[in-house]
């Protein structure tokens, strides 16, 4: 089975609920390439008014942004895998960066909040990637594949086939500076050698998304590298005209 091609938009905390439902409908409406499956990360709040305009759309999926890692309980303001679950929400991002920084979590909760979603029985976009730091001192791969061994490579080959993982280096988050193809093709590949390594053929159907200020003008090329399976857009997919061009770079 070939990898899926995947063009996620991650909305963060933007967008009132009316304005996400006219975004998703621009989308709808819009010029689509039917093999992209499309994926929106919308705040929570959101959710369940957009999942309604997707009912019969065919590939455009909802995912949460967060959630916790405990199944019930006294965590005011938190939301569970189950409740996102009872929704029919499919996805859901783990570990992006501004939550490993603003919120501070760490690799092991990460791990945690992976298994708890897929207990529940959603699909899980892990987010990973290196600051500047890391990234001028040559440590950007150890740092990365510390990322994945700490939170994701406990996971069966069967649990793998529910992650899609996404490459996000801090330093291209917001910042109008993209990674190189080049760049970012060196640590695509070398995330599915990890998954190589434990995971055998199933690392060949894992996609690997791509995210840090992803455009329409930068979308071709970066998508053109063998092991870059799509992108995970921050800022350009709060525009259904840009977004919508992103979806159809592949
Ligand atoms: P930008 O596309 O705005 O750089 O954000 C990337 C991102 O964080 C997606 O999760």
């Amino acid at each position: 089975m070939p990898r899926k091609k995947i063009a996620a938009g991650n909305w963060k905390m933007n967008l009132s609920p009316n304005e996400g439902v006219k975004l998703t409908m621009n989308l709808i409406q819009g010029n689509r390439d039917p093999k992209t499956h499309v994926i929106l990360a919308v705040p929570a709040t959101h959710l369940s008014q957009i999942q309604d305009k997707l009912k019969y759309v065919s590939k455009i999926e909802v995912a949460a942004q967060n959630c916790h890692q405990k199944e019930s309980g006294a965590f005011t303001g938190e939301i569970s895998a189950p409740m996102l679950n009872s929704m029919g929400v499919k996805y859901v991002l783990v570990g992006h960066s501004e939550r490993r920084e603003y919120f501070g979590e760490s690799n092991a909760l990460l791990k945690e909040k992976i298994d708890i979603a897929l207990k529940n029985k959603l699909k899980v976009i892990f987010c990973c990637g290196e600051s500047l730091d890391i990234r001028k001192k040559k440590a950007h791969v150890k740092h990365v594949q510390k990322q994945l061994k700490e939170s994701l490579l406990h996971l069966t080959a069967a649990q793998m086939k529910d992650v899609v993982i996404a490459y996000e280096p801090i330093w291209a988050i917001g910042t109008g500076e993209t990674a190189s193809p080049q760049q970012a093709q060196e640590m695509h590949l070398a995330i599915r050698k990890s998954l190589k390594k434990k995971y055998k053929s199933t690392a060949d159907n894992v996609s690997i998304l791509y995210g840090g200020s992803v455009k329409p003008a930068n979308a071709k090329e970066l998508f053109a590298m063998p092991d870059i399976d799509g992108g995970l857009v921050g800022g350009a997919s709060l525009d259904a005209k840009g977004f919508g061009e992103i979806i159809n770079s592949f």
